[in-house]
C-alpha cells in the first residue's frame, strides 16, 4: 500500500468478477460454493476501496446474460446477493458507503428487488464512496434504454435532436453522474468485455489477472492500481504532448 501514489488513484474502479466456476471446479466443489467464496471476495475489495479512498467501485455481479444459466445457479445467485445486501448494510453505513445499481432491476426477483432499494435508499446519504452495482446489466441493454429516453424526450420537447451530444446521452445512461472508469479489471485471464459497461469505456485502462475471483485479495487490487499508475493514459495525444501538459500542471 505504501507504494502507491495517492494522487494517481483511479476515481473509479470497475471490475468483472470472474472465475468463481473455475474456481470451484479446481476444488471438486459445486459452482455455487465458488459464488459464496466470491462473495468473500467482494467484502475484501469494497473494504479496499474505501480504505483506499477510491470514489466509485463499480462491481459486474449479474449480467443480462446469465440469466440463461441453469436455474438452480440463477436462484443461488440471487440468494447469495439478498443476503448480502442485508448483511452489509450495517458495515455500509458505519463506512459511510452509498449504494446504487445498474442495469434491468425491475427484472430482479421482487425479494431481491426490495432489500435492493431498501438498502439504495438506507445509504443514500452516505458519501464517503459509492459501491455501484450492475446487475441484470447488459451494456447494449444500458444504450437502448437510454436512446428510446431520449427519443420520449424528443417528442416531449423537452430536448432537440440537435442538442445531443456525448454529455447529453451520458446522463441519459444507468451511470447518469457517475465518472466513467479509470481502470477496468477482470479476473480469471479472459480477455473480453462480456457485455459490461460498453459506451463507459471508451478510454478505460484494462487490467486483466489470471488470478480467479474468489482468490482475489487486497494485494492483487493493490497490484492493478500499481500496474495502472505506470501508465501513460494519452487520449489519442502523443507522448510529448502529454509530458509537455504535465510539465505545466495541466
Ligand atoms: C463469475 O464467475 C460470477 C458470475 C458470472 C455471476 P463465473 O460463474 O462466471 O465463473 P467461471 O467463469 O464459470 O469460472
Ligand atoms: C461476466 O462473466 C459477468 C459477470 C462477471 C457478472 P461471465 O462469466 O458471464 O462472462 P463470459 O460468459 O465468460 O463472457
Ligand atoms: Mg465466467
Amino acid at each position: 500500500m505504501e507504494k502507491l501514489n495517492k494522487d494517481k488513484l483511479p476515481r473509479h474502479i470497475a471490475i468483472i468478477m470472474d472465475g468463481n466456476g473455475r474456481w470451484a471446479k479446481k476444488r471438486i466443489l459445486n459452482r455455487v460454493s465458488g459464488h459464496q467464496k466470491g462473495a468473500e471476495a467482494v467484502r475484501e475489495a469494497v473494504k479496499t476501496c474505501r480504505e483506499l479512498g477510491i470514489e466509485v467501485l463499480t462491481l459486474y455481479a449479474f449480467s443480462m446474460e446469465n440469466w440463461n444459466r441453469p436455474k438452480g445457479e440463477v436462484n443461488a445467485l440471487m440468494h447469495l446477493l439478498k443476503r448480502y445486501l442485508f448483511e452489509e448494510l450495517d458495515e455500509m453505513l458505519e463506512n459511510n458507503i452509498r449504494l446504487n445499481a445498474i442495469g434491468d432491476l425491475e427484472n430482479l426477483p421482487n425479494k431481491v428487488y426490495k432489500v435492493l432499494t431498501d438498502t439504495i435508499e438506507k445509504t443514500k446519504a452516505c458519501k464517503g464512496m459509492i459501491l455501484n452495482l450492475a446487475l441484470s446489466y447488459g451494456g447494449r441493454d444500458d444504450i437502448i434504454h437510454a436512446v428510446r429516453k431520449i427519443i420520449s424526450d424528443c417528442e416531449a420537447k423537452k430536448i432537440k435532436p440537435e442538442n445531443i451530444t456525448e454529455e447529453l446521452f451520458s446522463n441519459y445512461l444507468f451511470t447518469a453522474g457517475i465518472p466513467d472508469p479509470d481502470l477496468l479489471i477482470r479476473t480469471s485471464g479472459e480477455h473480453r468485455i462480456s457485455n459490461f459497461l460498453l459506451w463507459q469505456m471508451a478510454y478505460t485502462e484494462i487490467y486483466i489477472t489470471d488470478t480467479l475471483w474468489p482468490d482475489f485479495k487486497k494485494e492483487d487490487l493493490i497490484e492493478a492500481i500499481l500496474d495502472f499508475q505506470s501508465r501513460e493514459r494519452r487520449f489519442g495525444l502523443t507522448s510529448t504532448q502529454i509530458k509537455g501538459r504535465k510539465k505545466k500542471g495541466v
